[in-house]
């Protein structure tokens, strides 16, 4: 196979390499042009690659074909999908700190369906929400939505309903027998985004709510399914612009009982708001806390139909993103007895009996091998291959120039999987993250979510959720893995799913 590791560049294109003064670094890099890649037959595009039966890569094994691609042509790769539509694919850790340390607000080029769904219906959004949009728009709204549910001390304050919740879905997951968990997980955090977002239950575990056609079941598809049909989407000739396409009429569905859902549970506060007097303020809800509706909601910068829309991005962000980082979780704690016996030690320290309840100082520094554990998945099975940003000016990344309004993805899960940047890449150690043990590893290798101000806005909530129920679950239960000894690998969905179930066997500790 080339590696063009080896391969020197043209002596025409090396301008010169060895300024730090950054005007320059862009006068002296080689050109765009020569960036190494696959461009198709006659450079047509790539996409046909893509394509099943006559395509060797697939969207479904995204991270499969960006090893391929680094180790045929090295650690930056441009890759034409159509003519005028290139990716640059960034392996290199201190490429990936200059795309994401870029001060200008970060533009991603991504849910474009959404953002056509959503930007056709002005009656019930005012912009295509969050995850969509970019520039002053995209600042205005997470200005605005970050507080309260980025700040540590909001996060910290649904930490004991939280808690109730995941113990109630311990007594929910059967015992003593092998059980698929990741369907199960999704319920889980659909009732957990629910209750933070609307302070509502949905009582996802009841046997009604288990039935095919109920609330919670249809959410957890309307999520899964718009989910995996933004690639789809979002790559290629975008056809769906002008009539419905397949991938398009699936979206469009499951956007449309998403948002009813939305608009339902924001017009139940907006009419509680409208019936109570100014002395009443809190809205009888599931939480002793307000819910980020009703905060949003107070916010005078804030409309309706913003609410409307974040409502709908919580809803769709919130499920299937940890539910998978959780079942990877557990697929490599459940084959390793040693770190479960760890992990054990250190919950019953934090929860010292079956029904103590989890305290906000235990998981900020009480948990530091749960937290490894964490990290490690992250590494191994973080939920996306990368970051995808627009360059919003000339940039210059392992030497070579890249144009403003260029696409540039970073591949963080293969560079976490190569032996040059951490040893025995594939064994699951959550000792390499341990202060004592740790080495000396860039900080710009596991970024799970993402990095900078465009970072996910539920990072913290979402590793609270995660650590709650690894502690509970742990602290109670000891969990035997149940499937084949084949190593468990990924399906892309936009987000990384576990390739096969994730059957495991829960089995009640003593006391
Ligand atoms: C393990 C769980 C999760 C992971 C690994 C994760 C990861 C990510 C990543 C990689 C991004 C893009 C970051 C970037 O472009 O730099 C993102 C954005 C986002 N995430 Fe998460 N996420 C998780 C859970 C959640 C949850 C629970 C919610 C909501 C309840 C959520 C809501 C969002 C939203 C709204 C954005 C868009 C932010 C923006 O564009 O400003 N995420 N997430």
């Amino acid at each position: 196979m080339r590696c063009c590791l080896l391969r020197s560049p043209p002596i025409c294109q090396v301008k010169r390499r060895f300024s730090t003064n950054s005007s320059s670094k862009l006068q002296f890099s080689k050109s765009y042009e020569s960036i190494p890649g696959p461009r198709g037959p006659f450079g047509l595009g790539n996409l046909y690659k893509y394509l099943p039966i006559v395509g060797s890569y697939t969207w479904l094994e995204l991270h499969k074909a960006g090893h391929d691609k680094y180790r045929e042509y090295g650690p930056i790769v441009k890759e034409t999908m159509v003519p005028g539509q290139d990716i640059v694919w960034l392996y290199d850790p201190q490429d990936i700190a200059t795309l994401l340390n870029c001060k200008d607000y970060p533009l991603r080029r991504s849910h474009l369906a959404l953002a056509k769904y959503r930007t056709d219906r002005p009656h019930i959004y005012r912009s295509a929400g969050l995850l969509p949009t970019n520039g002053a728009e995209w600042w205005r709204l997470r200005s605005e939505l970050q507080k309260e549910i980025s700040v540590p001390k909001n996060v910290r304050s649904f930490l004991l309903e939280i808690d109730e919740v995941t113990k109630e879905f311990l007594d929910y997951l059967p015992k003593s027998e092998t059980v698929d968990v990741l369907p199960k997980l999704a319920r889980l955090n659909l009732e957990l985004t629910c209750l933070v977002t609307f302070g509502e239950r949905l009582n996802s575990f009841s046997p009604e709510e288990q039935a095919e056609n109920s609330r919670s079941s249809k959410l957890m598809w309307a999520a899964e399914t718009t989910n995996s049909n933004i690639l789809p989407t979002d790559q290629g000739l975008g056809l769906w612009r002008h009539y419905e396409t397949g991938p398009y009429k699936k979206l469009r569905k499951a956007q449309e009982y998403m948002e009813s859902v939305a608009v339902d549970l924001v017009s139940q506060k907006l009419a509680f708001f409208k019936d109570t007097s100014d002395e009443v303020t809190e809205s009888p809800c599931s939480l002793s806390r307000t819910s980020l509706v009703e905060q949003y909601l107070k916010n005078p910068n804030l409309d309706l139909n913003d609410v409307v829309g974040m409502a709908a991005d919580l809803l769709l962000a919130g499920v299937d993103t940890t539910s998978y980082t959780t079942a990877f979780a557990l697929y490599h704690i459940s084959r390793h007895p040693e770190v479960q016996r760890r992990l054990h030690e250190e919950s019953c320290k934090v929860l010292p009996s079956k029904c103590s309840p989890l305290l906000a100082e235990s998981l900020n520094s009480g948990i530091p091998f749960t937290r490894a554990c964490l990290k490690e998945v992250f590494r191994l099975n973080p939920i996306s291959v990368g970051v995808g940003r627009i360059l919003t000016k000339d940039m210059v990344f392992s030497g070579y120039l890249v144009p403003k309004d260029t696409v540039v993805v970073t591949q963080n899960m293969v560079a976490c999987r190569l032996e040059q940047n951490f040893e025995k890449p594939l064994i699951f150690n959550p000792d390499r993250w341990l202060r004592e043990t740790k080495g000396s590893i860039n900080p710009y290798l596991v970024l799970p979510f993402g990095h900078g101000m465009r970072s996910c806005i539920a990072r913290r909530l979402a590793e609270q959720n995660i650590l709650t129920l690894l502690l509970r679950l742990i602290r109670n239960f000891e969990i035997e893995w149940k499937g084949d000894d084949e190593p468990m690998d990924v399906i892309t969905l936009l987000i990384n799913k576990p390739s096969k179930p994730v059957t495991i066997e829960l089995r009640e500790r003593p006391q």
